[in-house]
């Protein structure tokens, strides 16, 4: 037996508010580029209270496009931390923000070093994701109506009662036909299949499944979560664009290979954060107060399986006295 371990995903959670509370401030703004930058600035600083010694594995993008938090930076404060792998997207949904949608989250995942799978070239992975009651029910080989119908006898519903998300892309024309055709019923998302995903594992959510092609590096921070939430997602690359199938050929990458929870993150001692910046059906976002703010957050231990939602006030008066990132 052990006595308690350090939970890091309590020391994460103050990096997602910070990007939460300084992003929420262009929420329908009609600037993406604005509110992202103002999140990955405060959470570049809020890295630098934990101990921990982390390379970003799925971050900003490369170096000289990302300033900061790019992939292969070393962040963390480097005392006697643990290495660790690090996934961010300090905005999950920057279009969400922009415009005032529902569900723009701020998310962080991390993993022992060496751990989380590395999507290199890789943009775009198909997934297939559902609660932990209908994990042996999936295969992403399997015809959608296939797929659907034993997903609802597992969560012992009809086909049409099942709830579906799926991104509203051109892409996806032939699945949302092929799901209607079965019968179950779709929320169409602009964007945000990170939220999709913890939904379609949070059995106490309207969404049943998760369907259709979405970010890669968005299916390992999903993941990441998924590893204390249950359920499963099973995923495939699906590149979409030329350079993208280009730079994956000339890899070498085998396209065929499936992807569970455990093969994008080959450890149990996983840690994730998510806080809510738009609000929406999955989490709320921040309120500002005038004095402060409220946000409200998740957080998850992969080890223990253990889910804390967190509602967080912050007080301008004291916070403004020495905060480095300027909030109010
Ligand atoms: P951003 O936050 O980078 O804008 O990503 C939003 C998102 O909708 C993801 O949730 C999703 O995985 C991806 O974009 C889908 O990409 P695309 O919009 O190119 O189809």
């Amino acid at each position: 037996m052990e006595i308690p371990q350090r939970n890091l995903a309590l020391d994460l959670v103050r990096i997602t508010e910070s990007a939460a509370l300084a992003s929420a401030r262009w929420l329908g703004r009609g600037d993406k580029i604005s509110g992202d930058r103002a999140a990955v600035d405060a959470m570049r600083l809020s890295f630098n209270a934990i101990d921990i010694n982390g390379t970003i594995i799925i971050g900003e993008g490369e170096k000289d496009d990302a300033p900061m938090l790019y992939n292969g930076e070393k962040v963390g404060w480097v005392g006697d931390g643990p290495s660790v792998d690090v996934a961010v997207d300090p905005v999950e949904g920057t279009n969400l923000l922009a415009f005032g949608r529902p569900n723009a989250i701020s998310v962080v995942g991390i993993s022992p070093g060496g751990t989380m799978y590395n999507p290199g070239p890789s943009y775009y992975m198909e997934k297939l994701v559902v609660s932990s009651a209908a994990k042996d029910a999936i295969d992403l080989d399997a015809p959608v109506k296939d797929n659907l119908q034993k997903i609802a006898k597992a969560l012992e519903k009809d086909t049409d009662d099942l709830m579906v998300f799926v991104l509203d892309k051109p892409r996806h024309k032939d699945l949302i036909e092929k799901i209607r055709e079965a019968g179950a019923r779709i929320q169409l998302h602009s964007d945000g299949d990170v939220a999709g995903a913890l939904m379609a594992v949070d059995q106490r959510s309207e969404v049943d499944v998760l369907m259709g092609t979405g970010g890669t590096p968005e299916g390992v921070l999903a993941a990441c979560a998924i590893k204390g939430l249950g359920g499963e997602m099973l995923c495939r690359l699906n590149p979409q664009k030329e350079h993208e199938k280009q730079a994956l050929a000339e890899n070498g990458t085998d396209l065929r290979e499936i992807f569970t929870v455990d093969t994008l993150i080959k450890a149990e001692d996983v840690f994730f954060s998510t806080t809510g910046i738009s609000g929406g059906t999955f989490l709320p976002g921040v309120r500002y107060t005038g004095y402060g703010a409220t946000t409200s957050s998740m957080v998850v231990r992969g080890r223990t399986g253990t889910i804390r939602r967190l509602e967080s006030s912050h007080s301008w008066e004291k916070l403004m006295r020495f905060s480095a990132v300027n909030y109010d």
